[in-house]
């Protein structure tokens, strides 16, 4: 189906081409002065340059052929050259009947394609903290987005649990518990089938791993040399691990296993949703065969112990250094199994694309990983591989959101702030029952923090300002949701008195705001397809913004449930509509609505 813009678009191309000039000067636009018109074609002025002509005269002529036509209510000639539109009501209101028999209002869907999406990312054995929202929420977004125009989409954690923190968490088990058979070389029997320790322990444990590594600028030797001591013993756990030595494998096994029963609860709290489960550690079986294929190719080389492949271009404007595959004694790192999973992914999904959600400051090792993959071949060559860096949630003082005390803020309890500041709203307000109130300010509180970061362009950095986040008004979450309850409450009225409406059919506007909800509601085919080919859920917040502030303009005009039956029934249908719109829209940023609120 195409948009009203390129319908209206069709007919000024066809006059440009029969005043005798290329019809590509015919493009239609959203109006840039609303206060005008709604729409505008500015190729007469281009025009005017090729074909030596005064542009309101091209304009002129072009619009001399399209008085008449029924798809304009007004066309009209602005000097220099510009051509302003706006769209008869019927076209309008044919347009949007057009769209509501549409299963996704139109959209030009896009299957046969099949898209993996790299999100979450979290790390095994360190609690959720704020740092793992922003990639589990766009991430969730533009899953379900891409999803909608029906690619195949597979949604993977990589979990981080082939990295150093592993052999960190080993080691201060180790001084801890040197008693447990892990450590025993000699043990020959069954590992213990529960875990001799908990989630909060392994909260704790690693904070205090990671402390043991470092010291600061005046310390005694003795203090450096006892934490450069206690990483190298991790950095020999870590390579224990990757060689799947007996008694180390088994515990970090556990360690995996509790981590992740943990992870599945927290993820779910946020409506995120994944696929696949698997870690960097599961592209391990695939770093000989890749590191084989290097060699193969000559691409690959000693440097400094480690193993590296050259990734600059001749077109970089800065140095780009080779990308380290192995590090010295043949120890994966992060691009090793970045690496090895895309190799892995190739084979095991065929992908069109892999769209990875990481914090924007890890673009270099993205760039170097992808051009050494394709080098390498391990991933076809027209796979798109694309890196949607996000930004930082900052706090007031624009620094990376802590706690009050200065401590990294923890996923949990930044959930809880929201729900405790809407649940206090809700308080003020309304007339429900406790148990409703806990519940709604749940579904409102994700939905602040959700659209509050989806609002924004993924790559911005943005800060965390939970007041503005829950506010009713503006552009924010609960707003969105308010509308929709709003338009919930409208159809619940009318259908409680065994109302039916006869056709679902919307008339021509009458009133002015009428037709600026239409116009608005026309819009929404465009704003998910830029939301799809821009990776872009903030499109989606917008558009929601714009219709919510329209249709409440139109709620406080127009007596909705009064009327003749056709009118009634044409309110109805357009409310339905909007309901659809707005339910479908909130679907993608991943959040829901409560029946009231
Ligand atoms: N675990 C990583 C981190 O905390 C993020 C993983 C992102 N995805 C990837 N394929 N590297 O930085």
């Amino acid at each position: 189906m195409q948009s009203l813009m390129q319908l209206l678009q069709k007919c000024v191309e066809e006059s440009f081409e029969k005043c005798g000039y290329d019809k590509k000067y015919g493009k239609v636009i959203i109006s840039n002065r609303p206060d005008l018109c709604e729409f505008q074609c500015d190729g007469a002025l281009a025009a005017a340059k090729k074909y030596h002509k005064v542009p309101f005269i091209i304009a002129d002529e072009v619009v001399a052929n399209l008085k008449e036509t029924k798809e304009f209510e007004k066309i009209e000639v602005i000097k220099p050259g510009f051509i302003n539109i706006n769209v008869s009501k019927k076209t309008l209101s044919d347009y949007v009947n057009k769209m509501v028999k549409e299963t996704k209002f139109g959209i030009k869907i896009d299957p046969n394609k099949t898209v993996i999406i790299d999100y979450g990312g979290p790390n095994v054995a360190k609690p959720l903290h704020v740092g793992h929202l922003r990639p589990a929420i766009i991430g969730e977004s533009v899953k379900r987005i891409h999803n909608y125009f029906e690619n195949r989409t597979i949604g993977d954690i990589h979990l981080g649990d082939w990295g150093l923190q592993m052999g960190l968490v080993i080691e201060e088990m180790k001084y801890r518990n040197p008693e447990w058979v892990y450590f025993n070389e000699n043990y020959k029997g069954e590992y213990p089938e529960k875990a001799p320790f908990t989630v909060s322990d392994l909260e704790e444990i690693y904070p205090c791993a990671s402390a043991k590594t470092k010291y600061d600028e005046n310390a005694a030797e003795k203090e450096i040399e006892k934490a450069n001591a206690f990483k190298e013993a991790a950095r020999r756990n870590t390579a224990f691990l990757q060689e799947e030595r007996k008694g180390y494998y088994d515990l970090w096994k556990k360690i995996v296993e509790i981590s992740v029963e943990d992870l599945k609860q927290n993820y779910k709290k946020l409506d995120v949703d994944f696929d696949l489960w698997l870690g960097e550690s599961d592209s391990q079986k695939y770093v000989k065969t890749m590191i084989d294929k290097m060699k193969k190719l000559g691409i690959i080389y000693e440097s400094n112990g480690a193993m590296v492949v050259d990734v600059s271009e001749k077109t970089d404007k800065t140095e780009i250094n080779p990308c380290m595959v192995l590090k010295s004694g043949g120890v994966s790192c992060y691009q090793t199994t970045d690496l090895a999973t895309i190799m892995q992914r190739q084979l095991d999904y065929n992908p069109d694309s892999i769209i990875y959600v990481v914090d924007k400051r890890q673009e270099l090792h993205f760039l170097q990983v992808f051009r050494c993959s394709k080098k390498a071949q391990i991933i076809d060559q027209d796979v798109d591989l694309v890196f949607l860096g996000f930004g930082t949630m900052n706090g007031k003082d624009g620094k990376p959101f802590k706690t009050r005390n200065g401590g990294v803020m923890r996923l949990e309890n930044l959930i809880n702030e929201i729900n405790s500041k809407v649940y206090e709203k809700m308080n003020n307000t309304k007339k429900l029952s406790e148990e409703e109130k806990q519940k709604i300010s749940k579904i409102v509180g994700l939905a602040a923090l959700k659209y509050a970061d989806l609002s924004n362009q993924i790559s911005k950095d943005y800060i965390f300002d939970v007041d503005k986040f829950t506010a009713f008004e503006g552009k924010t979450g609960p707003y969105i949701l308010y509308t929709l309850v709003r338009i919930k409450a409208v159809l619940n009225k009318y259908y409680e008195n065994d109302n039916k409406i006869k056709d679902n059919i919307i008339l021509e506007p009458v009133e002015d705001i009428e037709k600026e909800l239409l116009l608005r509601i026309s819009k929404y085919k465009e704003a998910l397809e830029e939301s799809y080919i821009e990776n872009a859920p903030s499109k989606i917040c917008t558009y929601l913004y714009e219709l919510a502030n329209t249709f409440n303009s139109y709620y406080q005009k127009v007596k909705i449930l009064q009327g003749d039956k056709d009118r009634l029934d044409s309110n109805i249908s357009l409310l339905s509509l909007m309901k659809r719109i707005f339910e479908s829209g909130i679907y993608l940023l991943g959040f829901q609505a409560p029946e009231k609120m």
